[in-house]
């Protein structure tokens, strides 16, 4: 099976993965490669380091077409040429529509650092410093046409402390993705978490 992950920016989760299936060998203990890597910005940390460590990539600059709908039908190419059967959005920044949702659906997985379905969207650690929530943290979903708004696979708390920052929470948080979405992605991939309509059925390693 193959996984394709869409980045943005930095790449960090992309990275976090990429080393887990490494370690964790993937590729002959489930039959998982990630087989590709798909930028929307050319300048994007994280396909330098796709390049350091031989995973193909391709950019599809989103701000080079006159509709979304045309980016999408490119983008969507780009995954199938990858042989895409997991999506992954790791800082991923642009919104899919149902086009692209539907066209890969129930195999798209996004991770947004937040406990959904609180503080959807963007700026998530500094609204919640604002809210006063006690505990944070992330989140793995199905990707569904509503934003962020998906079937959940896996969270990890982390406590707000006195003195945080958005920055500083941030950090903690970003710990915490790269540890959930390493076995997030390779439980989906694996078959032992799947969607089944609206639903989320997971085997007894998963839950
Ligand atoms: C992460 O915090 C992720 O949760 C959010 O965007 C950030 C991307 O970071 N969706 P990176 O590019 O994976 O380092």
């Amino acid at each position: 099976k193959n996984i394709v992950v869409l980045i943005s920016g930095r790449g960090s989760n992309f990275k976090s993965v990429y080393e887990a299936s490494v370690r964790e060998n993937w590729a002959e203990k489930y039959g998982l490669y990630i087989s590709g890597v798909i930028s929307n910005r050319a300048d994007a940390k994280g396909l330098e380091y796709a390049a350091s460590v031989g995973i193909p990539s391709k950019v599809v600059d989103h701000k080079g077409y006159e509709s979304r709908g045309a980016f999408e039908k490119d983008l969507a190419d780009a995954c199938d040429e990858f042989g895409a059967d997991l999506i992954v959005l790791a800082g991923f920044m642009r919104v899919l529509t149902p086009y692209f949702v539907d066209r890969f659906s129930g195999r798209i997985l996004n991770i947004h650092p937040a406990l959904l379905p609180l503080f959807t969207g963007l700026h998530t650690h500094e609204r919640a410093l604002q809210a006063g929530v006690r505990v944070h943290g992330v989140t793995v979903h199905f990707v569904s046409a509503e934003l962020d708004g998906g079937p959940i696979v896996g969270q990890a708390t982390v406590p707000v402390l006195a003195n945080d920052t958005p920055e500083i929470l941030a950090a903690r948080v970003l710990v915490q993705e790269h540890v959930l979405y390493p076995r997030a992605v390779r439980l989906v991939a694996s078959g032992r978490v799947k969607l089944d309509g609206n639903k989320v059925l997971m085997d007894e390693e998963a839950s």
